[in-house]
């Protein structure tokens, strides 16, 4: 595998922290949580994202920028919309012209909830999209800033993430069945629970497919555990 430097903004989110673990795989990674590196703060993405390319290439390593950080609370995005917006979409943007601007590939990681969601089959990249909350809505404008920045950015929608940190649904059922006797919960959604330890081997996978001969010419990417270890097929989401 080449040698690789990552740059992990959102590094302490349940994705985050399972790319960070995998730094014996790389020869440098540097997974700054929101405290260390805010994605709202254009200066310090720009500072960030230059010293780590700088870094990386002086220890003779292919930089690569993984996007792991976002505003995640779908239903409080739906009263902060610009908060939502400026860390989805400008602060993905800005990753994205930083990293365009000092040569480095970004790998930008969005979400099932840019389509409706009332379809009859997995989504294909391809698919139209169609965002009905404030959170779908401003990942796909993150996306679309991504995308614009350069030709070297990819975006890897995926879907049900849970992962040993942070809270998910698998945790919070495990909780629940602690406490209740009955649950309710929604029937009429399908989805691919992904873990995020497979989700971020993917995407070391991928960093090193772009920084050599293998990158994928289509620069939007479906990846879900979809009954095997990684699909990048469909979002299996409908
Ligand atoms: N969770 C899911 O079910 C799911 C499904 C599909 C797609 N995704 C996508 O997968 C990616 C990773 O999700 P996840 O589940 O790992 O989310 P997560 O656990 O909520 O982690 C997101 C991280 O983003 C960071 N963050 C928030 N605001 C920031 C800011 N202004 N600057 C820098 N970092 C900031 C947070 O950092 P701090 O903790 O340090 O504040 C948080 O740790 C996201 O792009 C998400 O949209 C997730």
């Amino acid at each position: 595998m080449t040698r690789l430097a990552l740059l992990v903004p959102g590094g302490r989110g349940q994705l985050g922290s399972d790319l960070a673990a995998l730094a014996d795989r790389v020869g440098l990674l540097h997974a700054p949580g929101s405290a260390e590196l805010d994605v709202t703060d254009v200066g310090a993405v720009d500072d960030a994202v230059s010293s780590f390319a700088l870094a990386a290439r002086d220890a003779g390593l292919k930089p690569v920028l993984v996007n792991a950080s976002a505003h995640t609370a779908v239903d409080a995005a739906e009263g902060e919309p610009e908060r939502a917006y400026a860390i989805n979409a400008t602060g993905a943007g800005q990753l994205a012209k930083a990293a365009v601007a000092n040569g480095v590939p970004m790998l930008h990681v969005s979400t099932d909830y840019v389509f409706p969601g009332d379809g009859t089959r997995p989504y294909e990249p391809g698919d139209p999209t169609g965002p009905k909350s404030v959170y779908g809505k401003s990942k796909l404008a993150g996306e679309q800033e991504v995308l614009g920045a350069g030709e070297q950015t990819w975006v890897i929608r995926t879907a049900w993430v849970y992962g040993a940190t942070g809270g998910n649904f698998v945790k919070t059922m495990a909780r629940l069945e602690g406490q209740r006797e009955t649950l309710s919960v929604v029937d009429d959604q399908r989805g691919s629970p992904t873990w995020s330890a497979d989700l971020a081997a993917g995407l070391l996978e991928l960093a090193s497919a772009v920084v050599g001969d293998n990158a994928p010419s289509q620069r939007v990417l479906h990846g879900t555990n979809a009954g095997k270890p990684l699909c990048w097929e469909s979002v299996t989401v409908f």
